[in-house]
């Protein structure tokens, strides 16, 4: 059957919102996936925590070509992502959520691709829209539906992290087009494209980027900005999961 899965990101663990749910694992090519099971409104949704229950794995770390597959395996069809940001732009301030439109990638490390020469042939897939458009409108109509505010269209920045960004760093990012900046959704957004899954991002602004910010960066405050404004999201998500 085919399903929708939601990848949570920061401060969004708990698959509470669903029910029946059934977490475990799933063999992969490229390494185990953890996945919780459960239903909505009779529907079969896939919910997995990108850093672990605990917030355990690290940005660079996460297994994204593990997860992506593990989904596609799931017979998902469609993944709706959630992701705590840093803003760049004046107008999207921190508890705003930002539907973002398009992708920057500034990542060094990470296994970014299913087409490496082995055992996919090499490759080349379209990025020029990276998220899902359907997805998008649909997102964008649950959240006129809930009257929840959200900030239509944005650039996601994606840096490698784990550290945050510098303030030379964040004025470059915003003179190249950059509204808000995260570090997970590359390679997330484009191995969903290689996997031929619809993916799209819901950002929550957690804080001005660094240079922007007043004070420096932490990781508890991004952690408890999430908490306090992840009421929204997970409406946002229930409205999107009856449609
Ligand atoms: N930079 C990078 N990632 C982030 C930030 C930030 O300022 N806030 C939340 N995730």
């Amino acid at each position: 059957m085919r399903k929708l899965a939601i990848i949570g990101g920061t401060g969004v663990y708990d698959p509470a919102f669903l029910n029946n749910t059934k977490t475990t694992s799933i063999k992969t090519p490229y390494g185990d996936a953890v996945y919780t099971f459960g239903t909505f409104m009779d529907k079969e949704i896939i919910f997995m925590t990108r850093h672990g229950a605990n917030h355990t794995i690290p940005p660079h770390k996460i297994n994204y070509r593990a997860n992506i597959y593990a989904l596609k395996m799931l017979d998902v069809v469609a993944i709706v992502a959630t992701t705590a940001v840093g803003s760049l732009n004046p107008d999207m301030k921190p508890g705003e959520m930002v539907l973002v439109d398009q992708l920057l990638d500034f990542t060094k490390s990470r296994e970014h691709t299913f087409y490496d020469g082995s055992p996919l042939p090499v490759a080349h897939v379209d990025l020029t829209e990276p998220y899902c458009g359907t997805l998008r409108k649909m997102i964008a109509e649950a959240a006129k539906k809930e009257k929840l505010p959200l900030h239509k269209k944005g650039t996601y920045v994606c840096t490698e992290g784990p550290r945050f960004e510098t303030a030379g760093e964040i004025k470059m990012y915003a003179q190249l087009g950059g509204d808000v900046v995260g570090m997970t959704n590359a390679p997330e957004c484009p191995l969903a494209r290689e996997a031929e899954i619809a993916y799209t991002t819901v950002s929550l602004v957690t804080n001005f980027a660094a240079g922007i910010s007043p004070q420096n960066l932490t990781h508890s405050e991004v952690v408890e900005a999430m908490e306090k404004n992840s009421e929204q999201l997970k409406k946002l998500l229930q409205s999107v999961m009856t449609t």
